[in-house]
């Protein structure tokens, strides 16, 4: 199948720091491809290579064969970009963004007008064109960010954290806006620190970490590969968290600390449960949970680390953890 997009070695080093340490990922035409990672994973960074707004350090990237370091300017006209940081002008209506936009693109006043109307009613937004941004929600918001970047017809789209800080239903909004430009073909690159909405959207995930790439693959052969499933229990007193652990490894159990919480992998949940009840009677308990494999526990498994949190596991327990996945 035909590649679009193609990193190799992609490293951006800022002051001596690897912000990105060696990306290597293509995604084929059609494809929707998201880079799911924590805060500071190196997501940007990524994309302001791919659409030409970095220099990587080292390592090249070609969009639609173009070279992002030796044809920029080619890159440019096949892209679209949404970025983290909005750009449209809230005192503008979205409307002239979109047109200025359009302008700016080149295209003659006519074709401005013709494609801005195209993209805005494409975006559900052609009753607000008229309205000045900054009335506008923040779902319209991202909405219009997308319609222009979509005035030139690019063939491939690069949103960056598209959804974030939208609520849950703005969020859907989105989705089904995203799930429209693919259905036309559009090459879509998202990133995103949210599992559920790479699990929603994306054909492929590239789990993110530190800079690094450390798994790609379909939502369903990622979470193929966490064996088993988690056992949650939080301690009242989180100063029992390490008499928890250990109770549960006297008992046979593979147990590790993993913010706030102490997680058993099992098999099955249902047929270790008891035990672990007997063995915790002694542990006033504020909860326990059953995880079956989701994107999260993927990330987990192969981070030490939450989508969210910072924590980290200690080194060794997360190696076993690790060996413990993958056998
Ligand atoms: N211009 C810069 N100068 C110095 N450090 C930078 C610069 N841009 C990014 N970084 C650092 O590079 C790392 C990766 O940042 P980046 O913005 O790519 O992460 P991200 O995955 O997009 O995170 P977020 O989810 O917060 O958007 C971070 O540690 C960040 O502080
Ligand atoms: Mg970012």
């Amino acid at each position: 199948m035909e590649e679009v997009v193609k990193a190799g070695g992609l490293v951006k080093e800022f002051n001596g720091f690897r912000a990105v340490d060696g990306v290597s990922f293509s995604i084929r035409r059609g494809e929707l491809f998201s880079l799911l990672g924590p805060n500071g994973a190196g997501k940007t960074t990524t994309i302001k290579m791919l659409s030409t707004l970095l220099t990587p350090t080292s390592g090249d990237a070609y969009v639609e064969g173009y070279s992002v370091t030796r044809e920029p300017g080619k890159v440019r006209r096949v892209i679209g970009l949404v970025p983290q940081d909005l750009t449209a002008d809230d005192e503008m209506t979205g409307w002239d963004n979109v047109y200025i936009q359009a302008r700016l693109y080149g295209l003659s006043r006519g074709e401005a007008q013709a494609r801005a109307r195209e993209v805005l009613e494409l975006m559900g937004l052609w009753d607000a064109a008229r309205r000045r941004v900054g009335t506008y929600s923040g779902g319209m918001r991202r909405r219009l960010e997308i319609a222009m970047s979509l005035v030139h017809e690019p063939s491939v789209l690069f949103l960056d954290e598209p959804t974030l800080g939208l609520d849950v239903q703005s969020r859907r909004g989105l989705w089904r806006v995203v799930e429209e430009l693919k259905r036309r073909g559009v090459t879509i690159l998202l990133t995103t620190h949210y599992m559920e909405e790479a699990e929603a959207l994306s054909d492929r995930v590239a789990i993110m970490h530190r800079g690094r790439i450390v798994e790609v693959g379909s939502p369903e052969e990622l979470k193929a590969r966490v064996r088993g499933e988690t056992i949650y229990v939080e301690p009242l007193d989180p100063g029992e968290l390490e008499r928890v652990k250990n109770i549960l490894e006297e008992n046979g159990l593979e147990a590790h600390v993993i913010e706030g919480r102490v997680a058993l992998r099992v098999e099955r949940a249902d047929t270790v449960l008891p035990q672990v009840a007997s063995a915790l009677q002694g542990v006033r308990v504020k909860s326990m949970s059953i995880a079956k494999p989701s994107l999260e526990e993927v990330f987990i498994q192969l981070t030490g680390e939450t989508l969210s949190g910072e924590e980290h596991v200690d080194p060794f327990s997360f190696r076993r953890m690790i060996r413990s996945v993958r056998r």
